[in-house]
């Protein structure tokens, strides 16, 4: 059976890379988060990965839920219609900061969405953390409060982000073929 790895054709962000940057943002969030209640919020599937080594890197403590959206459309472009699948538990989020973690933001639909969401819903504080930016391809304008590498305009599978639900396993980011996707 074919590996993951043979469909890509090159690292773009090391694993050494990646938990650099994951330790940078924990700092980030240590300093920010003193003496606050708060809730980090991963963004199924995708921030999985990126999620489970920040919260392991903070030491502030910190509540952990989860959300799953979809949005409709498929393969290589959103829409930007957004369903929400799995929700926050609404009862903490009066008195909570949520901090939502996102692997990736590409047209800024899915975060613009979810903030607007909470806050409509009462949320104390909300700020955004992604692990990647692709800001070649916002829809609209959104700057997320904390991010972790700016890369350009390619197809990136890997540490959580999937091409048709696969890759997501590979330790690394990685640029896919492109003979994967333009079949
Ligand atoms: C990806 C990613 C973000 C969103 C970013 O999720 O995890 O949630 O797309 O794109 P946007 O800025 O254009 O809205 P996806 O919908 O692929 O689901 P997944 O996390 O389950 O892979």
């Amino acid at each position: 059976m074919k590996q993951y790895w043979q469909d890509v054709d090159r690292i773009l962000v090391s694993e050494e890379q990646i938990q650099q940057t994951v330790t940078r943002i924990a700092k980030q969030i240590d300093e920010d988060y003193k003496d606050k209640d708060l809730i980090i919020l991963c963004i199924l599937k995708g921030s999985v990965v990126f999620f489970a080594d920040l919260l392991r890197k903070i030491t502030v403590p910190a509540e952990m839920d989860f959300m799953r959206v979809s949005s409709y459309g498929s393969g290589t472009k959103t829409s930007g219609n957004i369903r929400i699948l799995l929700d926050i538990d609404h009862s903490r989020l009066k008195t909570s900061e949520i901090l939502i973690i996102e692997d990736i933001i590409d047209s800024g639909r899915t975060l613009s969405y979810l903030c607007e969401y909470l806050k409509l819903r009462g949320a104390k504080s909300v700020r955004t953390c992604t692990l990647l930016d692709k800001p070649d391809r916002r829809e609209v304008e959104f700057i997320p409060d904390y991010v972790g590498i700016v890369i350009p305009d390619e197809f990136v599978v890997g540490y959580g982000l999937d091409y048709d639900e696969k890759y997501r396993t590979l330790p690394y980011v990685g640029v896919l073929k492109e003979e994967v996707y333009k079949k």
